[in-house]
């Protein structure tokens, strides 16, 4: 099969590999789509590669881990899903043919109502908004939520997961993607380039930062008293340089040791559980992925510089089959694979 592999020195071929074998717990998924998250391009890296080094991975790797597919074949003992399911999840190796795992992994069926592409945008990004929201910053109805970085991949279900949690919203992001942040039903748009939040006259219960470009102690001039500082990420600095990045989130940690108000840092966890939670938002119409641009695997070098660029509207789509065109009116996956 066609995948995207990562050599050892940072390098990424689309090459012809293995099929994965079928184990008697394994699902195996035909690909359809997939996407563009942070995660996916750090073995590229120069720490990625030092990472690979410590951790004596094998010389090549699989690449990608956001998917939505088609169930191809099951082992044994698989009782949750059948051939022919639609499905999407996350796994790493998913900018490939095929991707095979266990059935209870980060694995949930695709909402009738979604299609492959826009599923294929979900697992990195929506899971990490929705475990920042409910479970790291607490969010009741009624609470006033801050999101800084509302308007990429992860700020973009932030806003709806806590509109669909109840919560009263006030998103941060530049000029261009006001109306767009607003649409998604954030009630207060500020433009960062016009407005600093940090020195608003609100306070805010929960303030989820994605964006990474105020300092902690700036954030706690707008957080109540009780409120909790959610850091996912430092997205405003991680696009021109990495080591900032993770100077950002040490400097944080160790600021959250003062102060009244707990932070909390986290590492967004994959499973099943929170795909199945979000296929629910997303079969009610409550959370939809946003799309801004699409690329075949063998673009996926212009994806990657697209998406390090830092100012993506929602997320970047992977085509991993080309559907007909009237592949969202007729339901029939067709079996043409673009790499
Ligand atoms: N903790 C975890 O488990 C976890 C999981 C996934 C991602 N992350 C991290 O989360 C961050 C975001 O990931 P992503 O996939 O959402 O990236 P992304 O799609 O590239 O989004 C980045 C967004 O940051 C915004 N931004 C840039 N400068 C800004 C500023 N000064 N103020 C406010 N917003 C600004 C941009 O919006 P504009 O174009 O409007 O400026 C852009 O839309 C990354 O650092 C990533 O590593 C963490």
């Amino acid at each position: 099969m066609k995948a995207i592999v990562c050599e050892k020195r940072g390098v990424m071929k689309l090459e012809e590999i293995e099929p994965p074998a079928v184990p008697d717990d394994g699902v195996l998924v035909r690909m359809h789509a997939s996407s563009v998250n942070p995660v996916d391009l750090f073995p590229l890296s120069g720490a990625g590669r030092l990472m690979r080094k410590l951790a004596r991975k094998p010389k090549r790797d699989g690449m990608g881990t956001d998917f939505a597919g088609i169930v191809q074949a099951v082992g044994k003992d698989v009782t949750r899903f059948r051939p022919g399911d639609e499905v999407f999840g996350g796994e790493h190796g998913s900018f490939a043919e095929y991707i095979c795992l266990s059935e209870s992994e980060a694995l949930a069926r695709k909402p009738a109502n979604v299609s492959f592409e826009k599923a294929g945008c979900v697992a990195v990004a929506a899971l990490t908004a929705l475990q920042a929201i409910r479970d790291h910053g607490h969010v009741k109805p009624g609470q006033k939520v801050l999101i800084n970085g509302a308007s990429g991949g992860v700020g973009t279900f932030a806003v709806q997961v806590a509109r669909a949690l109840g919560a009263e919203v006030t998103a941060v992001c530049s000029p261009r993607n006001v109306d767009a942040v607003r649409s998604l039903g954030a009630q207060r748009v500020i433009d960062y380039t016009q407005q600093d939040f940090t020195k608003s006259g609100e306070r805010y219960d929960a303030l989820i930062d994605i964006a990474g470009s105020r300092s902690l102690s700036e954030c706690r001039r707008v957080l109540q008293p009780g409120a909790i500082f959610v850091l996912v990420g430092a997205a405003a600095i991680q696009h021109t340089s990495e080591m900032k990045a993770f100077g950002h989130i040490i400097g944080t940690r160790l600021g959250s040791m003062r102060g009244r108000q707990k932070v909390v840092f986290f590492i967004a966890k994959l499973t099943q559980k929170d795909m199945e939670a979000i296929a629910e938002l997303m079969a009610n119409g409550k959370v939809a992925s946003v799309i801004d641009r699409r690329y075949t695997l063998d673009q996926l070098d212009e994806a990657f510089a697209y998406f390090n660029e830092g100012h993506a509207k929602g997320k970047i789509a992977i085509e991993l089959m080309r559907p007909e065109p009237a592949y969202e009116a007729a339901g029939a996956p067709q079996e043409r694979v673009t790499a």
